[in-house]
């Protein structure tokens, strides 16, 4: 087809996302086309492996291994890269944005990481990034956050942003599964990365958030800002203390503005189990917004995955072929705003469980109370757990009233020398 009646696609990566994208691209061409008003042609595709596998049929000699086949090739329009990892993904957009090609990428590591240096070379050379399916997998969240929510200050947002985690304490919570079985699970199903500790402990998630803040409260936030804590230290006990407690637990990922500082967190977080994020399992995500003109909003949806992922991967190819179409390049701006500071984790305040380990014996709750008065810590509730007879000790289950963290930090400190506490076995953050 002759270039200009058609549009042009080189995909980099044809794995759990780019086997979608080529799959949807195939078998939804015609209406695409009627769609944008203009044919896509799948033209080249970048892997590692020639030799491997696909999900899909492509035309002989699609497959190419060198990305120069598709950066420098005049017949495409618009690169997708679904490769993942930072290197050599960013310096692939890099190059081709630098080319005049507009840029499609659902990789929230390049984005977290690079977003803005890159959104800012795409409109020095005239064209498009589009990210959307870097963070919610299926959901729109980056173009909501773009334009129709552009009218509020954003003051919270409280969101379940990752899939294999959410899957995860979800088998956990309410099938009983330990986590090693539970992961396995997520990655047969292809919610999780290939290297799964990203997902676990929380990266994935603060990747996500970053990208989320940066548009939300427009300053620079980078990973490296986001306090970040995984799923790992979670035991089944906590899941029946948070059932008991009238919480569930989730790998929450929390942004709050103030008028001068922001705070970002990713950590396992007691939520009440009568809340909507509460009831969200599985692999789905919701991402809870609150602006001062709109009030709370929730979206919510698939996460990740193929089919939900290659939706906004497509939305994305089909938003920019429009463009080309009308000869308009419009990517939406990212202004950024007054300078904010990050507020240090020592100065967030919220409420806390604690479950320690403990001598069997009279007076050592008194003790622990005092320690945790001394530091200005409040106790809402106190329940005492599982003793163990043949070992003299028993499990305290803790909930305090809303604290300073560097005051709960220190307390922990002096509980954990007192004679009588065996351990301090989990502390988990609560938001209400
Ligand atoms: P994946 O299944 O591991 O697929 C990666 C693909 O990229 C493979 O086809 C691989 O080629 C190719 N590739 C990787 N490195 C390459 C290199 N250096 N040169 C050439 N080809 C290379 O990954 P995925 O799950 O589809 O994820 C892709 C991106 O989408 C990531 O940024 C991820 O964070 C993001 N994402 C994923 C999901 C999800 O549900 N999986 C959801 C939202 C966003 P071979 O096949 O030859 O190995
Ligand atoms: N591994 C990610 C998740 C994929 O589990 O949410 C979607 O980005």
């Amino acid at each position: 087809m002759d270039k200009g009646k058609s549009i042009g696609i080189g995909l980099m990566g044809l794995g759990v996302v780019g086997g979608g994208v080529a799959k949807v691209l195939a078998d939804k061409a015609e209406i695409l086309a009627g769609q944008a008003g203009i044919p896509l042609v799948l033209k080249r595709v970048l892997v590692r492996e020639l030799g491997k596998q696909r999900p899909v049929s492509l035309k002989l000699g699609c497959l190419v291994t060198e990305s120069g086949e598709i950066i420098n090739d005049p017949e495409i329009d618009i690169v997708v890269e679904v490769m993942g990892g930072e290197y050599p993904a960013a310096e692939y957009i890099r190059e081709a944005l630098i080319r005049g090609k507009h840029v499609v990428t659902a990789n929230k590591e390049v984005m977290a990481k690079q977003g803005l240096e890159l959104l800012t070379l795409a409109e020095e050379h005239g064209v498009e990034l589009r990210y959307e399916a870097s963070v919610g997998g299926g959901i729109p969240l980056i173009a909501p956050f773009q334009q129709d929510l552009i009218a509020n200050n954003i003051l919270a947002i409280h969101a379940i942003i990752n899939g294999t985690t959410n899957y995860i304490l979800t088998q956990m919570a309410q099938g009983g599964l330990d986590f090693s079985a539970a992961l396995e699970q997520a990655q047969e199903l292809g919610y999780a990365e290939a290297d799964p500790s990203n997902d676990v402990e929380g990266m994935d998630a603060a990747y996500k958030l970053a990208i989320l803040a940066t548009l939300a409260f427009r300053i620079q936030v980078k990973p490296e800002d986001v306090y970040c804590e995984g799923i790992s230290r979670l035991k089944a006990c906590d899941f029946r203390y948070a059932h008991e407690l009238g919480y569930v637990i989730k790998l929450l990922a929390i942004a709050k503005g103030s008028d001068s500082s922001i705070e970002v967190r990713v950590h396992p977080t007691f939520i009440p189990e009568n809340i909507m994020l509460a009831k969200v399992d599985g692999v789905y995500n919701a991402v809870q917004v609150e602006g001062d003109l709109m009030g709370k909003v929730i979206f919510y949806g698939e996460g990740a995955g193929t089919s939900p992922t290659s939706s906004a991967v497509v939305a994305d190819i089909m938003a920019v072929a429009q463009n080309i179409r009308r000869g308009a390049t419009s990517s939406p701006r990212l202004q950024l705003g007054e300078v904010k500071t990050i507020k240090s984790m020592l100065d967030i305040e919220t409420r806390y469980y604690l479950r320690l380990n403990v001598a069997d014996q009279s007076g050592v709750l008194a003790q622990i109370s005092k320690a945790l008065g001394d530091c200005d810590i409040s106790i809402s509730s106190v329940i005492q757990k599982e003793a163990d007879p043949m070992a003299k000790t028993a499990e305290l289950v803790i909930m305090t009233h809303p604290a300073r963290e560097r005051a709960v930090q220190q307390a922990l400190e002096e509980v954990g020398q007192l004679p009588v506490v065996k351990e301090i076995s989990n502390f988990v953050r609560v938001e209400v």
